[in-house]
């Protein structure tokens, strides 16, 4: 089924100049980018988008990490977006990421990991709305 998924390229890949890289395995994998924002998420919004993972110990080494430096958010759509861009980030921790996976390639470590991707269509249509409240007004014209 066409899907949409809420992907953000992190401080590290951005400050690493690679977001025109990452937006090639998207285009490449068939994923189209059909919203797109660059910001600089204060530690509110951040807290709130990790919401689900607040009582986990790495909640505040990763709120503090997502607001170290600007990030680029898109919705991608396409065949199956969800799975299709999970495969193409790897393993959260870039240690054990496949090789030629995003984060095989340009991540450090389990918080500096390049990229987020929603994890299933439930948190997808959150997340996309979290980012592009507006989204279905002008999406798909
Ligand atoms: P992300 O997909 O953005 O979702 C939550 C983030 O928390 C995750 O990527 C990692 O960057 C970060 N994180 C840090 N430690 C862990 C951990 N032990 N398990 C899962 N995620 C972690």
């Amino acid at each position: 089924a066409i899907e949409r998924t809420l992907s953000i390229i992190k401080p590290d890949a951005v400050a690493k100049n690679v977001i025109g890289q990452i937006y090639s395995r998207f285009e490449g994998a068939g994923l189209k980018v059909i919203a797109a924002r660059m910001t600089w998420l204060s530690e509110q919004e951040a807290g709130q988008f990790y919401a689900v993972h607040k009582e986990r110990p790495f909640f505040k080494d990763l709120v503090s990490f997502m607001t170290s430096g600007p990030v680029m958010i898109q919705a991608l759509e396409g065949e199956n977006a969800i799975a299709k861009n999970r495969e193409l980030m790897g393993a959260t921790d870039p240690k054990k990421a496949d090789k030629g996976t995003i984060r095989a390639d340009f991540a450090e470590s389990i918080d500096a990991n390049a990229v987020h991707g929603s994890d299933a269509p439930e948190t997808a249509a959150v997340e996309v709305a979290f980012f592009f409240p507006g989204m279905n007004t002008y999406a798909g014209r």
